[in-house]
């Protein structure tokens, strides 16, 4: 009887070992212009999760940077300070490190990135203060095409911001989406490869094309305290809700265009001023399009019938 009991313990001890250890999750590589292309990882102990139903807990997330190559931990939320950053006024980290603004124009559009099979361009809003020479601008919205299709992602106007109110709004293909407001409710395209998850229940989200692209996204005020600390004296109106975001590319071409876009370009030189606080770059001429969804700047490389070859990857994942 006493070798029955010691039995049982035992059997209970080898049991309760992996239902008390979360299991960690794996996952590839899927930038194919990375070393480790494909190459599976093991998330770490400390955030086995992809993603993770704690809203605050970290999600294992996999860095095909070649120079790294590994599974490691990360916020959700866009980093401003990240590579692909385009945040604040807006502030951009480019594929290459280098930080720089690209101040565009109120009430305009610029593209952030023109590849064949993808464009993704930013509405910027913003105004003018008598007596400056340029507006002060933020990215209020962001229009995405892939292959004949197309997304939108705008954050939505206020006068003061209120953190009970969700300020984004989406459509697809010209259709708005509704994304309940609760934490991790997601919306996934007829096709299956485009979904946005939200990753708190209201103002952030991030989106996924599979194998293309994947966009983390906060609506935010203009505050008060940074109306002071940049001297913007901006109307009391409005608060300018934008997008901060952070963009991950799996599959840019060489040749990658736009804004934020022609940093990833293998050899690009940067025009950014290096030791200047604020390095602006220019083309505005190059990169300006006629609307939120239009491929027509001077520099723009989509076509929708490059269709992403993304799709040929799906099974080896
Ligand atoms: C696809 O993109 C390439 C490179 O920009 C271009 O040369 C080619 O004409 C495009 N193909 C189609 C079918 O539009
Ligand atoms: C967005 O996609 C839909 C469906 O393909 C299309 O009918 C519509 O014209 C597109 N909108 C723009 C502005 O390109």
């Amino acid at each position: 009887m006493k070798v029955f009991i010691t039995n049982c313990l035992l059997i209970l001890l080898l049991f309760s070992v992996p239902i008390h250890a979360q299991k960690r999750q794996r996952a590839t590589c899927i930038d194919r212009t990375s070393r480790c292309f494909l190459r599976p990882f093991t998330c770490p102990q400390e955030c086995p999760s992809l993603k993770p139903t704690d809203p605050k807990a970290k999600a294992c997330y996999i860095n095909c940077n070649s120079r790294t190559c590994s599974s490691q931990c990360r916020g959700r939320v866009p980093k401003c300070n990240g590579f692909g950053a385009a945040c604040y006024d807006p502030r951009f980290v480019g594929g290459d490190g280098v930080i720089f603004y690209f101040r565009g124009k109120s009430n305009e559009h610029f593209s952030l990135v023109s590849d064949p099979n993808l464009q993704i361009n930013a509405r910027f809003i913003g105004f003018r203060p008598p007596g400056r020479a340029h507006d002060y601008t933020w990215i209020q919205a962001l229009g995405i095409l892939f292959g004949q299709h197309n997304f939108t992602l705008e954050a939505t106007k206020a006068t003061t911001w209120d953190n009970n109110i969700d300020h984004l709004k989406f459509s697809y293909d010209g259709n708005e989406v509704l994304l309940p407001e609760r934490h991790l409710s997601v919306w996934n395209s007829p096709e299956g490869n485009l979904n946005v998850e939200r990753i708190s229940s209201k103002n952030s989200v991030i989106l996924s094309l599979d194998k293309v692209l994947e966009i983390a996204v906060n609506a935010m005020p203009v505050t008060k305290e940074d109306d002071k600390i940049h001297n913007y004296q901006i109307p009391n109106n409005n608060c300018y809700v934008h997008l901060d975001v952070q963009f991950r590319f799996f599959s840019l071409s060489p040749d990658v265009e736009g804004v934020l876009g022609r940093t990833y370009q293998p050899d690009f030189k940067n025009p950014a001023k290096a030791g200047v606080s604020m390095p602006v770059v220019g083309g505005e001429d190059k990169y300006r399009t006629a609307s939120l969804l239009s491929s027509d700047c001077k520099s723009c490389l989509f076509s929708p019938s490059n269709i992403s070859d993304g799709e040929e990857l799906r099974d080896f994942s």
